[in-house]
C-alpha cells in the first residue's frame, strides 16, 4: 500500500468475481468483489451509498453507518476514484428499487473496500446527459469513452467488424493485410507523405486506399480479397470524414457487377439483421447516375421519401413568363419540386428555401401555392388558368400543396432541387424516422468529369472500366463515356463506392491520357499496375464501404467521431497527445528535412 492508501497490487482476495451490471436477483445472498468507478457518493440517514460504475453498467453500493470505517472511506471518494469492494448481494426494499438502472433490484451491503486509484476533479461530469465542449472531450477522450453511449458503439463497431469478417470468411474470402508505407498513388484527396531516413529526399505516402495492392493481388491469384483496412486522406473534414477512416475494403475476380451487388447486399442484411433485428428488404433499388441527377438532384439521394424533380420546360416555355421563358428557349431547363401540403409555409419559409436554392447557384425560386384549391403566387399573372392547373396535376398537388421552381442550365437546375429537396423533406416525418434504411445503387456515373483546368479528371478513381457501348467515345469525346461504376447509398450518406477494374495495359495507357498522364509518367506513377497487367491479369473488381459511415448510419449517429475511439478535430488535430506537433532538429537533420516556417504573418505586420 501506497502512503496514499492507494493499493497498488490487488491480491487473490481481491479478485474481481462480477462485473458491476451482471448483478441481479438471482445472486441475493451471494459474497461478490467488484471493481470500478465511483458515480456518486451520498449519505441518508444511517445509511451511505455510492454507485460503481464499470462498462457494464452501475451497480448502487451500502455501507451502514456503524461500519465507521467503511462510511468514512465511502465519503472520503470522490468521482472517478477507483475502488474495489467485497459484499454480499441483497434485495432492495420495496421502496427503494430503481426501475431506471439495469441493476436496481439488488445493492451490494459492502464489507470491505479498497482504494486503487485516485481522480483529480474531472474537467466535465463523465455522463451521458452532459453535453462538455467538444475540444474539452477530446482532450479528455478518455474520460469521454467512459460515458455509456461512446461505450456502446465502441461495442457496436466492434460487432460490426466481427459481423463483417464472418460474413465475408464464410464466402471464402481471405483477409489480407497491404503495407501502410506506399508509393504515392493518387485517389482524388492529398497525400501525407512520410520521409524515408535510408534514401533521403525519398517519401512514402501513407495510403489513401488499397486500391492497386488489392488490384494486384488479383493478379496474384488471390481471387477473394477483403480487408478492414485504414485510410489515410489528407482532406477537408467534415461530420462525415475523417483523416483516417476504415474501410471494408473487397476485391474479387471473373465477375461482373451483379456479384458485387448481391455480396454486398446480403453483407448489409446480415449486419441489419443480426446487430439490430432489421430485415432489409433486398435487391436495393437502382439507379443509374443520370437517372438520379435528374429525379432527386443528387448521386446520393435520400429515398426515405419522394419528393421527385420533376420537369416543367414544356409549361413555360410558351407562357407569359419572360424569365423561364426566354430559359427554355436558350436551352436551360424549369424544373420543380413539390411539398404535399401548403401549411406552414409563410413567407419567411419560403425566403429560407429561396436562400438554399441562391446558395446552389439559383438566380431566384419561383412558387405556386395551393390551399383548398386556391392559388397564390407570385406567377399568377403570367400564368394562364390552364397552365396553373397542369402545373398542379403535374405535381399531384391539385387540392393544397406548393410547387418550388428553379430555372437556368440543368446541373445548376438539378443541384439546386436537390438541395431543396432534403430540405423539404428533412420537414417530413419520415427523415426523422430512425429505424427507416433506404438503400439504393447509383451506377453507371461517367467516368470523366471536367476538371478545373480544362481537361478531364477522373469521376471515381481512374482504374475503373468504361461500358462496353461507350469505349467509341473514350479518345474523341470523353465525357460521354460511363463506367461500370457503382455508389451504395443509404438514406442520402454515400456509404461505398467500387468499380469493375481496367485488367489490361493498353486500355489503362489510354485512359491515363484522356486525364494528361503520358505514358511516360503512367510508368513512373503506375509502372508497376501496368507491368502486372502484363502477366495474366484476370477480370476483376471490388468496392470499399465505409466502415465508421456505417456504424454510424446503422446506429442513427450524428457524426463518425462518435464511433471512432480516437478521432480527430476539424483541422485534423488530436488535442489528447497534441499531434501533430513539431519535432527535434536532430530527427529532421537525420531525415533530411529542412523546416520552412512561415513567416507570412510577420511580413504582414511590417
Ligand atoms: P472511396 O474514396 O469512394 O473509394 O471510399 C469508399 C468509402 O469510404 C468512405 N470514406 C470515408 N469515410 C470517412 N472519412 C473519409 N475521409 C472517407 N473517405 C471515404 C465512404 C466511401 O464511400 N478505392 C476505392 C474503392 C474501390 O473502388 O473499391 C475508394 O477508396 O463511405
Amino acid at each position: 500500500m501506497g502512503n496514499d492508501g492507494i493499493i497498488y497490487h490487488i491480491g487473490r482476495e481481491w479478485k474481481r468475481t462480477h462485473h458491476c451490471g451482471e448483478l441481479n436477483k438471482n445472486l441475493i445472498g451471494e459474497r461478490v468483489v467488484i471493481a470500478g468507478w465511483v458515480k456518486k457518493v451520498r449519505e441518508l440517514g444511517f445509511l451511505s451509498f455510492l454507485d460503481l460504475w464499470d462498462k457494464t453498467g452501475l451497480v448502487q453500493l451500502v455501507a451502514e453507518r456503524d461500519n465507521g470505517k467503511l462510511h468514512e472511506l465511502f465519503t472520503s471518494l470522490r468521482a472517478e476514484d477507483v475502488v474495489a469492494c467485497a459484499g454480499v448481494v441483497r434485495e432492495r426494499p420495496a421502496d427503494m428499487i430503481n426501475a431506471d438502472m439495469a441493476t436496481g433490484e439488488v445493492e451490494i451491503v459492502a464489507e470491505n473496500l479498497i482504494v486503487l486509484n485516485r481522480s483529480d476533479v474531472p474537467p466535465f461530469q463523465v455522463a451521458d446527459e452532459i453535453r462538455a465542449n467538444e475540444d474539452l472531450r477530446l482532450k479528455y477522450r478518455y474520460l469521454d469513452l467512459r460515458r455509456e453511449t461512446l461505450q456502446r458503439n465502441l461495442e457496436f463497431r466492434h460487432g460490426l467488424s466481427q459481423g463483417v469478417r464472418h460474413f465475408l470468411s464464410k464466402r471464402g474470402f481471405i483477409e489480407v493485410e497491404t503495407p501502410m508505407l506506399v508509393k504515392r498513388t493518387p485517389e482524388g484527396a492529398r497525400d501525407y507523405l512520410v520521409p524515408s531516413r535510408l534514401q533521403p529526399g525519398k517519401f512514402f505516402a501513407l495510403p489513401q486506399s488499397p486500391q492497386l495492392y488489392k488490384q494486384i493481388l488479383m493478379v496474384a491469384g488471390v481471387d477473394r480479397y477483403f480487408q478492414l483496412a485504414r485510410c489515410l486522406r489528407d482532406e477537408d473534414l467534415r461530420a462525415d470524414r475523417q483523416p483516417e477512416h476504415t474501410q471494408i475494403d473487397i476485391e474479387m475476380s471473373f465477375i461482373d457487377e451483379e456479384d458485387i451487388y448481391s455480396l454486398v447486399e446480403g453483407l448489409m442484411k446480415e449486419l441489419f439483421s443480426s446487430l439490430l433485428g432489421i430485415e432489409l428488404e433486398v435487391p436495393f433499388a437502382r439507379l443509374d447516375y443520370s437517372e438520379a441527377m435528374s429525379k432527386y438532384g443528387s448521386d446520393k439521394p435520400d429515398l426515405r421519401f419522394d419528393l421527385e424533380i420533376t420537369n416543367c420546360s414544356d409549361i413555360f416555355e410558351k407562357s407569359g413568363f419572360k424569365v423561364f421563358s426566354s430559359i427554355v428557349s436558350s436551352g436551360g431547363v424549369v424544373r420543380g419540386v413539390a411539398f404535399p401540403s401548403s401549411e406552414g409555409f409563410s413567407r419567411k419559409h419560403i425566403g429560407e428555401l429561396e436562400r438554399i436554392a441562391r446558395e446552389n447557384g439559383a438566380g431566384g425560386l419561383s412558387y405556386v401555392k395551393v390551399s383548398d384549391g386556391k392559388i397564390s403566387s407570385p406567377l399568377e399573372k403570367f400564368l394562364s388558368e390552364e397552365d396553373v392547373k397542369i402545373l398542379l396535376s403535374r405535381f399531384s398537388v391539385e387540392k393544397d400543396g406548393i410547387v418550388f421552381m428553379v430555372g437556368g442550365d440543368e446541373s445548376m437546375v438539378s443541384k439546386s432541387l436537390g438541395a431543396l429537396r432534403l430540405r423539404l423533406g428533412s420537414m417530413l416525418e419520415a427523415v426523422s424516422s430512425r429505424k427507416e434504411f433506404r438503400f439504393a445503387w447509383v451506377n453507371r456515373f461517367p467516368l470523366f468529369l471536367p476538371s478545373e483546368d480544362g481537361g478531364w479528371e477522373p469521376a471515381h478513381h481512374i482504374f475503373s472500366m468504361p461500358l462496353e457501348e461507350d469505349m467509341g467515345f473514350i479518345d474523341s469525346d470523353p465525357g460521354k463515356v460511363r463506367g461500370h461504376l457503382y455508389d451504395l447509398v443509404c438514406n442520402g450518406t454515400e456509404l461505398g463506392s467500387g468499380s469493375l477494374r481496367v485488367h489490361n495495359r493498353q486500355l489503362q495507357e489510354r485512359l491515363f491520357k484522356v486525364i494528361g498522364i503520358d505514358s511516360g509518367e503512367a510508368n513512373r506513377k503506375f509502372g508497376f499496375l501496368l507491368e502486372a497487367f502484363q502477366y495474366g491479369a484476370p477480370p476483376h473488381g471490388g468496392i470499399a464501404i465505409g466502415l465508421d459511415r456505417l456504424a454510424m448510419i446503422m446506429d442513427g449517429g450524428e457524426t463518425i467521431r462518435d464511433y471512432i475511439a480516437f478521432p480527430k478535430t476539424q483541422s485534423a488535430a488530436s488535442l489528447m497527445e497534441g499531434a501533430p506537433s513539431e519535432v527535434e532538429e536532430e530527427l529532421l537533420q537525420e531525415l533530411h528535412i529542412k523546416v520552412i516556417r512561415d513567416n507570412r504573418r510577420n511580413n504582414k505586420k511590417q
